[in-house]
């Protein structure tokens, strides 16, 4: 299973993804958990001891070298599972990898960094054997085309706030401009079965496979740097719930 979790800023992008990543591995998964949010915590979220010491896009030397840049010639295909190897750490199951951030050009732009994250995205979706889960920011940009057609699934985080689902439409119609196959939409912090209910009607489409509970032992973990994962079963029962539809949907079909 190859997935992707976005959606508005403080929405519970990190924590899902870290309950999922989680509860992938005690399935038995070999799983990669890719952290691109350029202000990284998925780290602490699954409960790392020792943080990664290095994100990818630190490596400005190997970057400089493969990608190149200075003299005007980008690379847009180099080699990037070795570097993989030197900034993954393993906990608990999961290999982790942290992007970083991108330390100038905008989103959009050839610049070295930007290409070396698409790639990296490229490669855990395209080239790895396991699963992924990869927590993104708000934007789709370092989702290129071939590894947003050959994810299984991008999984838009929501609350009940109107912001959080306007964020969700607009990560909708991007995603449908560069070929993702399904937008899932996960809701978090929720209130009771009302508001559970009220959501649908407000996703503009995109389907509402799961819902986390609002709950005090997860904001508390986060606060105390504790991992999410085990903070709370309820929580825990619902990610195990989010993972069984997860798989009802994307398990790639074997062809007989
Ligand atoms: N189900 C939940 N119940 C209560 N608090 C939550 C829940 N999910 C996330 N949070 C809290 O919301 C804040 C933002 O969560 P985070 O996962 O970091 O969001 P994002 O990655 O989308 O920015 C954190 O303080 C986190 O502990
Ligand atoms: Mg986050």
């Amino acid at each position: 299973m190859k997935l992707a979790v976005s959606g508005k800023g403080g929405v519970g992008k990190t924590t899902i993804a870290a309950l999922l990543a989680s509860e992938l591995a005690a399935r038995g998964y070999r799983v990669t958990a890719i952290d691109a949010d350029p202000n990284p915590t998925l780290a602490s979220a699954l409960g790392f001891p020792t943080p990664p010491t290095t994100s990818l896009l630190d490596l400005r030397a190997e970057i400089e070298e493969r990608v190149g840049g200075s003299d005007g010639f980008i690379r847009l295909n180099p080699r990037v599972d070795d570097l993989v190897e030197r900034v993954a750490v393993a906990h608990g199951g999961i290999q982790l990898i942290v992007a970083g951030a991108i330390s100038r050009g905008g989103a959009g732009c050839a610049c070295p960094q930007n290409v070396l994250l698409r790639r990296l995205l490229d490669h855990v979706v395209l080239e790895r054997d396991e699963a992924v889960v990869i927590d993104l920011e708000a934007g789709l940009e370092h989702l290129g085309r071939r590894s947003a057609q050959a994810a299984d699934a991008l999984l838009v985080v929501v609350d009940a706030s109107r912001s959080s689902l306007e964020t969700a439409a607009r990560i909708r119609r991007l995603a449908g401009e560069i070929g993702v196959a399904r937008v899932l939409a996960v809701a978090n912090k929720v209130r009771g079965p009302e508001e559970e209910a009220s959501l649908p009607g407000s996703l503009d489409g995109i389907e509402l496979i799961a819902a986390i509970p609002y709950s005090d032992a997860l904001a508390q973990a986060e606060r105390a740097g504790e991992p999410v994962t085990g903070a709370d079963p309820a929580a825990q029962a619902a990610a195990a719930r989010l993972t069984d539809a997860l798989q009802i949907r994307c398990e790639r079909r074997v062809s007989v």
